[in-house]
């Protein structure tokens, strides 16, 4: 999905983020996931030169965000948020496909993130847009109870151009 193919496209921006977001950002980061990033980690992203967009409605309030960081050939995805009440929308994939786009334009051969087990819907975004589980970090996250795996999936853009997938 495109920004264009969203609900309210006429009023649907995507610009990088800025330090200026960080307390939006941080407030939906809050609202959406129960072992949030503190701003210092956002702003620790920011000086390293991560990059990192978000999609704000006509009044500039952040509806979407999200962190990629370059390592040599590959693009780590650190971070993709969706407004609580906003999500189910769109937005994510409309994100999500953002990235992709940036990736290829990049010449980045993989994109790689790491996703909690429980957090199956946004494995399901993620299969979607055809990334694969590649390995499992045994007790990775901090759980409500005890610790928690991450599955590491991945996204190959060289067989996606081969098999001439689209966007
Ligand atoms: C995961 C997240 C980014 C998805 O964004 P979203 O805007 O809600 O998702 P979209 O509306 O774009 O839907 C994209 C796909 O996600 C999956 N999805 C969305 N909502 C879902 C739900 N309630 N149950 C299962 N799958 C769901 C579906 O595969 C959907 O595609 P479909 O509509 O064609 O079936 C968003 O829910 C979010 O911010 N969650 C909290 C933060 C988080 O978990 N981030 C990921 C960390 S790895």
């Amino acid at each position: 999905m495109a920004l264009s193919e969203l609900p309210s496209e006429s009023h649907i921006t995507l610009r990088k983020m800025t330090v200026a977001d960080l307390t939006a950002v941080s407030t939906i980061e809050k609202q959406s996931t129960l072992f949030p990033w503190t701003v210092k980690h956002f702003e620790d992203c920011l000086k390293a030169g991560h990059e990192a967009w978000v999609i704000c409605d006509n009044e500039d309030h952040i509806i979407s965000f999200t962190i990629v960081q370059k390592v040599v050939d590959e693009l780590h995805l650190l971070n993709i948020c969706v407004q609580l009440q906003h999500q189910g929308q769109g937005y994510g994939k409309a994100m999500l496909n953002h990235v992709v786009q940036f990736a290829k334009e990049l010449g980045s051969v993989l994109i790689v993130l790491e996703v909690r087990r429980s957090n199956t819907k946004a494995q399901s975004l993620y299969t979607q847009a055809g990334f694969n589980e590649m390995s499992v970090r045994r007790d990775y996250y901090p759980a409500e109870e005890g610790r928690e795996d991450a599955i590491l999936m991945g996204l190959d853009l060289r067989l996606l151009s081969l098999f001439g997938a689209s966007s």
